[in-house]
């Protein structure tokens, strides 16, 4: 079954099938390049938020309050949410490292290299240790990287057989251009698009330049906010 992976500005994703919608680190107020807003999301099954920085969480209590969907997030950034108003018992804690089995399908945490703290209203909180997510939707596997550094364990990505790798290229917070494209070669995913980067005036990147660093055999897809890829 086909699933599809939209882009919806700087880290923020939408991986949806015929039967389910998720949404990975909703950003959208602020963002400049945003093509949607919170209010665009009345139904999903599940939210993922890698980490508790802005770009990262800024509309997930909205859009948490308002669709009552699975929130996939740390222990600390949990506490947070349901501070703010969130249904606790709509909130699915998993640790990095850890597998779960949902009925829209499966989530693992996997580790980032990157802060922690969660940004408040009131300033910054004490965080979780971030992560990535890898989701397997009807047969088809998409990594999100979150926010993070190159790191040796990605090579263990490879055994995964990864359809569509999301990884971040902007630099200054992330992997830049050419650690993303080692980044790209140690995990051998299928197709590998460019995020995290042009939001801000210090993750300038060029995409281009980092697919021309992409090891032969693996797509890349330069995606525009609001476009999508198709598996
Ligand atoms: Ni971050
Ligand atoms: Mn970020």
């Amino acid at each position: 079954m086909t699933v599809h992976v939209q882009f919806l500005g700087h880290a923020s994703f939408k991986v949806q099938s015929d039967y389910s919608s998720l949404l990975i680190d909703p950003f959208f107020t602020g963002n400049p390049y945003a093509c949607c807003t919170a209010d665009d999301f009345i139904a999903l099954d599940a939210m993922l938020l890698t980490h508790g920085h802005f770009d990262h969480i800024k509309d997930a209590v909205a859009i948490a309050k308002q669709t009552e969907c699975e929130v996939i997030c740390g222990a600390r950034l949990a506490d947070y949410l349901v501070s703010q108003g969130v249904k606790a018992e709509t909130i699915s804690v998993m640790a990095s490292g850890e597998t779960k089995q949902f009925l829209f399908g499966k989530v693992t945490a996997v580790p980032a290299v990157h802060d922690s703290q969660i940004h408040t209203e009131n300033g910054d909180i004490p965080g979780d240790p971030p992560r990535g997510y890898v989701v397997e939707m009807e047969g088809h596997k998409v990594y999100h990287a979150g926010d993070t550094a190159l790191f040796d364990g990605m090579k263990d990505f490879r055994a995964l057989s990864i359809d569509v790798a999301l990884l971040p290229i902007g630099g200054t917070y992330t992997m830049n251009a050419d650690e993303a494209a080692q980044a790209a070669a140690l995990i051998a995913p299928r197709v590998v698009v460019p995020m995290h980067y042009d939001t801000f005036p210090n993750i300038s990147a060029d995409p281009r330049a980092f697919a021309a660093k992409v090891t032969s055999g693996i797509a890349v897809s330069i995606l525009q906010s609001s476009e999508k890829e198709t598996l």
